[in-house]
């Protein structure tokens, strides 16, 4: 086994199992994550408890679970996250990419929450479905406190009822070439987006805000556009995004995830 993935084998699995606290025997939803699965990020209602008991909850679960990839400050710099394309985000000084708030602003805990429940494909971020729901949304209010900005109003973006139809998805296409989405998404600066998973969401609403509000520290700019001409190009790439479920989509930090899953699960 290389070493890359001894080192997760121990880093990774001990940390989840401390936190399952119970005899957990396998990660069903992260083996099924590894494998190419796009899970559901959704909560089944609100964040339980009070802010407060979130907030230290949250911290004490970060320790064993997050900080040996995100560094004790978490600044990026954990052990395990060594060599990985993408590195490790620094969670205290840079916005996190996946929000429906402005870069400004702080993210919301439920984008927090989506994040660190379905991991982000085709990156060493995993994903945490396993863990009991109370401990993802007291994760996210832990990393939400550290992130910089102030607080503001999320966009909340209703998909109009035509939005998967023919003629949005052509005026959309064109709006991909002209607005230069298509020069830049050729796979080398940025991905080629019928070749790969995406990291967040095929979520209509989820891709109405990674396109207008763009994505903080990457090229993708924040794009002020009408939300008819916004919803077209939303139609257009969810069209061109490989099928879910597609096989032989899997990137190489998926497969290590598998064999990780696999490797450790005897020995648990
Ligand atoms: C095995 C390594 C690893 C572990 C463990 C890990 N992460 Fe990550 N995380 C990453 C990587 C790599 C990225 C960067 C992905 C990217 O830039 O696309 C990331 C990115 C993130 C982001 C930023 C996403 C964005 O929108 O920009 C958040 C939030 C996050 N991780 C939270 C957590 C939390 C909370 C935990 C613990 C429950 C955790 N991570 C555990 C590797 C890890
Ligand atoms: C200057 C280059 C550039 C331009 C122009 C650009 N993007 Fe991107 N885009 C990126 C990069 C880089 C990423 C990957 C960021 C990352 O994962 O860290 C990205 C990611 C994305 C994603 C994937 C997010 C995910 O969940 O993985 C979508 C969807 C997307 N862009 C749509 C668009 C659309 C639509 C346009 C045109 C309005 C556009 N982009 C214009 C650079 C660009």
């Amino acid at each position: 086994m290389p070493v890359r993935l001894l080192l997760l084998c121990a880093l990774l699995l001990p940390g989840a199992l401390a936190l399952a606290q119970a005899p957990a025997q396998d990660f069903p939803l992260l083996r099924a994550w590894a494998g190419g699965a796009e899970l559901d990020g959704e909560p089944s209602g609100p964040p339980p408890g009070s802010h407060e008991e979130r907030l230290a909850r949250g911290k004490e679960l970060f320790g064993p679970t997050c900080v040996r990839c995100h560094g004790f400050d978490a600044r990026g710099g954990g052990a395990a996250g060594y060599g990985m394309e993408p590195r490790p985000a620094n969670l205290a000084d840079q916005p996190v990419k996946f929000r429906s708030t402005p870069a400004s602003a702080k993210p919301t805990e439920l984008d927090l929450f989506r994040t660190i429940t379905r991991g982000l494909h085709g990156t060493g971020m995993p994903a945490y479905a396993d863990l009991p729901e109370a401990d993802r949304w007291a994760l996210a209010a832990y990393v939400r406190s550290l992130q910089p900005g102030s607080d503001a109003e999320p966009l909340a973006p209703t998909p109009p009822p035509d939005l998967d139809t023919a003629p949005r998805i052509t005026r959309g296409g064109k709006l991909f070439a002209a607005e230069g989405c298509a020069a830049c998404h050729t796979g080398a600066a940025a991905p080629d987006l019928a070749k790969r998973i995406p990291k967040r969401s095929r979520a209509p609403a989820e891709l109405y805000a990674t396109i207008t509000l763009g994505l903080p520290g990457t090229a993708m700019a924040p794009r002020a556009l009408p939300a008819g001409d916004l919803w077209d190009l939303v139609a257009y790439v969810r069209s061109i995004l490989p099928a879910p479920g597609s096989q032989g989509i899997h990137t190489q930090e998926q497969e290590a995830m598998t064999q990780v899953i696999d490797s450790c699960a005897n020995n648990l």
